[in-house]
């Protein structure tokens, strides 16, 4: 039965593409891309007036086309193509069954103008937005309660021109807080791939209340001084692979989160089962891979692996602090390369930074089977800072088989450790007395799971584009 329907959808295909029809009407476009789903109908940007001079506002026109697209949803999906131009815009909103495609000579401008960017409320796990009280701008690129989403190209770029923002925050001109560039909550099967973020407002890419996504091949570039770009921020969500990114920012390379404090425990919606694997980060002032701070509904299963770190504050951080409830517990990371750090690893059980005063005094996070193996570092100021909290200890810390290279102008002690429990073998220099040596015959003993998650079965197709002259 599926067979007969893959050869009728095939042959569907072919006859509406037939030679004859398309001498009379050439194709104007056609290309492939790699994606999980493919699509029945494709329309161009232009199609929707359009105008990419890098100066008329192209809300409308990106609106317009997606409210029209997604008539298309429940019959075989459609594609947007952004063809080459610059092309300024507000925030606008995707669907479902829906591909994104922006070529790579195209930019999407984020508009410099307020007003082009609706205000919506904040997020529940949050109980406020994190630059001001009360709503947020919508991202750049919105959806939700969504299914099967796709946001790709050939490496197109979006650009959010933040300058004009980051000087808001600065001096405390904000309305509302900033938006990101995409922002997908309440979703289910996400890909967001092949392409280069610039100059983000805040973060970059946040999936929120969603399961199944796929970040694969971005590439995100914004100043190390700019405030809070993170790269990609998985916020309450499950199943999640983020493979192939190279990320150069202001904050965070990838944070893990799932809402804050008194809000994010009743919420409690954790991020788990969380796939991080080849990824470069410069991020001289925050950390390679963060969990936390805010990870009140927990973090869970998160494994992380073949990662390269360049002249970063921390390698692997995880915050946190008393009134956060919450978890941080079943963490794996093998294989990071790590050059010119601060602190390879750290753990901050007194991150502060609440939500407001109603937080619950007595709502202790639990840290607990943190694994970090196979590592090599280099020109490192101090090994490790690991501070627990002194009524809830992080417990069940493995280290093995790293070697960090101190920097000339190295801490005296490369390891200070606080409230915190473990073991270790194989690393050097020698770790602190609560993270005892178990002997180099165990240095394979920190362990790293050999299941796949279901994220990780999920395979990408070859699909085409192809648009006919109207
Ligand atoms: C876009 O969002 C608005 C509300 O913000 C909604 O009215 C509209 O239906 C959405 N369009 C699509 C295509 O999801
Ligand atoms: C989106 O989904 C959330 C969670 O299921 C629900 O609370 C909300 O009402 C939905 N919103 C819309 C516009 O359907
Ligand atoms: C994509 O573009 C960025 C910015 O120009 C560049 O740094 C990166 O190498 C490109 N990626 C690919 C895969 O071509
Ligand atoms: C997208 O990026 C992947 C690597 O993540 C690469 O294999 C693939 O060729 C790229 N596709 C396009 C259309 O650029
Ligand atoms: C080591 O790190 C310092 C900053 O802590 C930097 O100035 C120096 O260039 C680095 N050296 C090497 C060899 O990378
Ligand atoms: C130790 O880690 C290195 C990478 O840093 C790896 O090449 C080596 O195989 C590891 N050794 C063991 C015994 O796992
Ligand atoms: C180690 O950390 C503790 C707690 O932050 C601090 O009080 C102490 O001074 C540190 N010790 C060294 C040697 O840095």
């Amino acid at each position: 039965m599926e067979v007969l329907l893959l050869f009728l959808a095939v042959f569907v295909a072919l006859t509406s593409l037939n030679v004859v029809e398309s001498r009379k009407t050439p194709v104007l476009e056609y290309f492939e891309y790699c994606a999980v789903n493919c699509r029945a109908y494709s329309a161009s940007l232009t199609d929707f007036g359009g105008v990419g001079d890098g100066e008329t506002l192209n809300t409308k026109a990106f609106q317009t086309a997606i409210d029209h697209l997604s008539q298309y949803s429940s019959n075989g999906g459609s594609q947007l193509y952004v063809p080459p131009g610059r092309w300024l815009t507000g925030s606008f909103n995707v669907t479902s069954h829906f591909t994104l495609f922006i070529h790579k000579d195209a930019v999407i401008l984020g508009s410099q103008d307020e007003n082009d960017w609706p205000v919506i409320d904040p997020l529940p796990s949050y109980g406020r937005g994190r630059d001001t009280q009360g709503g947020r701008f919508r991202s750049l690129i919105f959806g939700t309660n969504l299914t099967d989403v796709i946001i790709t190209g050939d490496n197109g770029t979006l650009d959010g021109q933040g300058e004009l923002w980051w000087q808001k925050f600065h001096h405390g001109q904000l309305s509302y807080t900033r938006p990101y560039l995409i922002e997908i909550m309440y979703s289910d099967n996400i890909q967001i791939s092949n392409l280069t973020l610039v100059n983000s407002p805040s973060w970059n890419v946040h999936p929120v209340y969603s399961s199944n996504v796929i970040v694969q091949g971005i590439t995100i570039l914004a100043p190390v001084n700019s405030p809070n770009t993170d790269g990609i921020n998985p916020d309450s969500c499950t199943n999640t692979r983020i493979e192939d990114c190279y990320i150069v920012s202001g904050d965070d390379c990838v944070a893990v989160k799932s809402g804050w404090d008194e809000y994010g425990i009743a919420y409690g919606m954790p991020t788990k089962q969380l796939v991080i694997r080849r990824l470069t980060c410069i991020s001289p002032t925050s950390a390679v891979i963060a969990l936390g701070s805010e990870m009140s509904g927990g973090i869970e299963d998160v494994r992380a692996e073949d990662i390269v770190a360049i002249n970063s504050e921390s390698g692997v951080r995880i915050k946190t602090a008393v009134g956060r409830g919450g978890y941080v517990k079943d963490i794996y990371v093998r294989r990071m390369t790590m050059k010119t750090m601060k602190w390879a690893f750290w753990m901050t059980g007194d991150y502060g930074s609440h939500a407001d005063n109603n937080y619950d005094p007595n709502a202790l996070p639990v840290v607990q089977n943190v694994n970090y193996r196979d590592m090599v570092a280099d020109n490192v100021t101090m090994a490790a800072k690991l501070e627990g909290i002194s009524n809830a200890p992080f417990t069940g810390i493995c280290i093995s088989n790293v070697t960090i290279g101190l920097a000339k102008k190295a801490k005296k002690v490369p390891w200070n450790c606080t409230d915190i429990a473990g073991i270790s073998s194989g690393v050097t220099p020698s770790p602190c007395d609560l993270l005892p040596d178990q002997g180099v015959q165990k240095i394979g003993a920190c362990t790293f799971p050999e299941d796949n998650l279901p994220i990780e079965d999920i395979k990408v197709q070859t699909c085409t584009y192809y648009r006919r002259k109207l």
